[in-house]
């Protein structure tokens, strides 16, 4: 996909991927932020960053759905394969496809799954399968990205087999990400033109009674939702900040926007205010909302 590789003064390196610029997905009104891409390019970055937390919430998500074994499953948006591997560890499925529109994630997702997942390339919004041959479709914090989401959730309809599941999740940024939210507060604080980039902002409806009207919009039956909550636990302040300088997703995307100083005076600030226990560890809370819905038969 033509990634750029770029490292940092801190020795880290991260590859940058051409992308249109963003558009805002579920949320109350769509706007253009200018100037800012969202960047998914890099699996082992992003891994870091989100990964490690979106395969705890994965494991509740997949406990939640309680299906049969057996099932022929597939992953939107599959990352790094956080959401694979729990459908591996917990449902002995008859076969997995994850699909990413990202070249570098899907080659990290193989990478990390092997043979047990068929991994490609592909856009959530013109899936490359065919009607019903999947018996169920689970997609892990992707929606809100997906400037479509009712018509990805349509292709996800189409290629499930008539009874079967679709279900997704996507993170409470309004209301519980605190490791994100904290970020936010103190880019605002330093760069008020980050007010447009918060992602409490970006995604305002980011909640169960949305994910709910996106599910019966798009015509599915039966609909269900819930919370799930973890703690994302960081050993020290490093572990909170390096991931950020990662260039995966839209907090690290922002950062690589800023120059030295900004960048040290984001830092400081976070540093100094960020809930610090005595053994300097650092503890906060995140919620993600999870729907599921039936195709009718
Ligand atoms: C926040 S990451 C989630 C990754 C993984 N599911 C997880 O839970 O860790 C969002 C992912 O959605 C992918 N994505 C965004 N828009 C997409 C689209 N239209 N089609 C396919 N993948 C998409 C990105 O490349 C990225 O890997």
């Amino acid at each position: 996909m033509g990634a750029a590789n770029n490292c940092l003064e801190w020795g880290f390196c991260y590859a940058a991927a051409p992308q249109k610029p963003l558009k805002q997905a579920v949320g109350r009104e769509r706007r253009f932020v200018p100037n800012m891409k969202d960047s998914w390019a890099s699996g082992d970055s992003y891994e870091y960053y989100m990964g490690r937390w979106s395969r705890l919430v994965a494991e509740s998500f997949i406990e939640w759905l309680s299906v049969s074994p057996g099932l022929k499953w597939l992953d939107i948006g599959c990352g790094s394969g956080a959401l694979s591997e729990a459908i591996i560890n917990n449902h002995e499925p008859a076969a997995i496809t994850a699909i990413d529109q990202s070249e570098d994630f899907v080659r990290t997702a193989k990478k990390r799954l092997g043979s047990r997942v068929h991994c490609r390339v592909g856009n959530a919004l013109s899936l490359p399968l065919h009607n019903s041959s999947v018996n169920i479709t689970v997609s892990g914090l992707v929606l809100n990205f997906i400037p479509e989401a009712e018509k990805a959730l349509s292709e996800m309809k189409r290629v499930t087999d008539d009874g079967g599941t679709v279900a997704a999740y996507i993170w409470d940024y309004a209301g519980k990400m605190g490791f994100l939210t904290h970020f936010w507060d103190a880019a605002v604080e330093i760069k008020s033109e980050a007010l447009n980039l918060h992602e409490s902002k970006r995604f305002p409806d980011s909640d169960a009674g949305a994910l709910k009207r996106l599910f019966e919009k798009a015509g599915f039956v039966n609909i269900e939702t819930t919370s799930i909550e973890i703690t994302t636990h960081f050993r020290d302040f490093d572990d909170y900040w390096k991931p950020f300088l990662g260039g995966q997703g839209p907090a690290p995307s922002f950062l690589l926007t800023l120059d030295k100083d900004t960048k040290y005076r984001l830092r400081h600030t976070l540093k100094s205010r960020l809930p610090t226990g005595p053994d300097g560890s650092i503890s906060m809370g995140a919620r993600a909302w999870a729907a599921r819905g039936q195709i009718s038969k």
